[in-house]
């Protein structure tokens, strides 16, 4: 979608916004698929009630991007143009152990910042990608790490109500990747509380979860990590590699090797090759165990 009135780009740009034209978001997935549409990217989170406002009086459809490393977005020219945070420099601002985190921030470089500064607690969730917005949005975790435990409060734009919350962690409910966040409530930032730890002991911590993740998972493929939920008492994983599908391919969409939950993109795979191989892997589930399996990748249909 392109913002072609120049009247409502210099009213964006009068909020602080900048406007990013025709961006290919198969850049900005680690899936390395989506198709193009204008980008703005906010500066300042007091403007984000009017910039929305902007976009609903003029009907211009939009979405929340975050690190793009749980999303599958469709193929070609997009109808819905696609809102960012900018990161704020510093996006970490520690106090006690207590540490201030901007929605933009990215997840690894949160946990390995708290660690040199003694704070622990979120070892395991040093491999799993994007920013800590998205991470707590959908209660990212592994390892028996999930980063609603350390949620003291979170800072929310909530787009019902048009207003700016501060919720406190008690105020949320953390299960396993799923919270009680609306779905168009924007993450803005977040206050962790984190034990105090030496850092070589959260560094021990730290190599132990990345070596159990190089052997089991692939890395520096594109993915979005896991596709589908586990099942209660089951792994998704574990079902689609028992049915002999670590491999199996539509177009350049192909099942990991290494990890059966991980649908990896080996060239130039197209939104809806992954999505024929979702669907066919799901059937084939379903037939064999009688398990709808349910995606844990958000997907933004074109
Ligand atoms: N397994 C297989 N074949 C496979 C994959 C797994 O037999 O191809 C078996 C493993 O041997 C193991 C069991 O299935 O006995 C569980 O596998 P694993 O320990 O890899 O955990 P998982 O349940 O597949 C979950 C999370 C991961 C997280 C790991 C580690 C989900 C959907 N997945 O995977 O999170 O990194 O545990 O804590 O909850 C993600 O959410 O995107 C993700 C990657």
């Amino acid at each position: 979608m392109r913002l072609s009135d120049t009247r409502i780009v210099g009213e964006l740009a009068a909020l602080g916004v900048e406007l990013k034209p025709c961006v290919a978001l198969s850049g900005l997935t680690s899936l390395g698929i989506g198709g193009t549409t204008d980008l703005l990217r906010i500066t300042r989170h007091d403007d984000i009630a009017a910039i929305l406002d902007l976009l609903d009086e003029r009907g211009i459809p939009h979405r929340f991007l975050g690190g793009g490393s749980n999303l599958l977005i469709g193929d070609g020219e997009l109808p819905w143009i696609v809102l960012q945070l900018a990161k704020p420099d510093p996006d970490v601002v520690l106090e006690g152990n207590r540490a201030h985190v901007d929605a933009a921030a990215d997840l690894g470089r949160t946990v390995t910042f708290c660690a040199k500064h003694d704070l622990g607690g979120m070892e395991g969730l040093i491999g799993v990608p994007g920013t800590v917005g998205g991470a707590l949005r959908m209660n990212a975790g592994a390892y028996g790490t999930q980063i609603g435990s350390y949620v003291e409060e979170v800072k929310i734009y909530r787009a019902a109500r048009r207003t700016i919350e501060i919720l406190r962690g008690t105020q949320i409910s953390f299960e396993y990747r799923h919270t009680s966040f609306a779905p168009d409530d924007m993450m803005l930032a977040v206050t962790l509380n984190l034990p105090s730890k030496p850092y070589t002991e959260i560094i021990q911590g730290i190599r132990i979860c990345n070596e159990k993740r190089r052997a089991s998972q692939p890395m520096g493929q594109k993915s979005a990590g896991c596709i589908f939920k586990n099942p209660p008492g089951a792994s998704a994983g574990r079902m689609i590699d028992e049915l002999g599908l670590k491999g199996l391919r539509v177009g350049d969409a192909s099942v990991s090797e290494r990890h059966a939950n991980f649908f990896v993109n080996a060239g130039r795979a197209s939104a809806r090759d992954m999505l024929t191989l979702i669907a066919d892997v799901r059937e084939r589930v379903e037939k064999a165990y009688g398990v709808k399996l349910e995606n844990e990748v958000v997907v933004w249909s074109a």
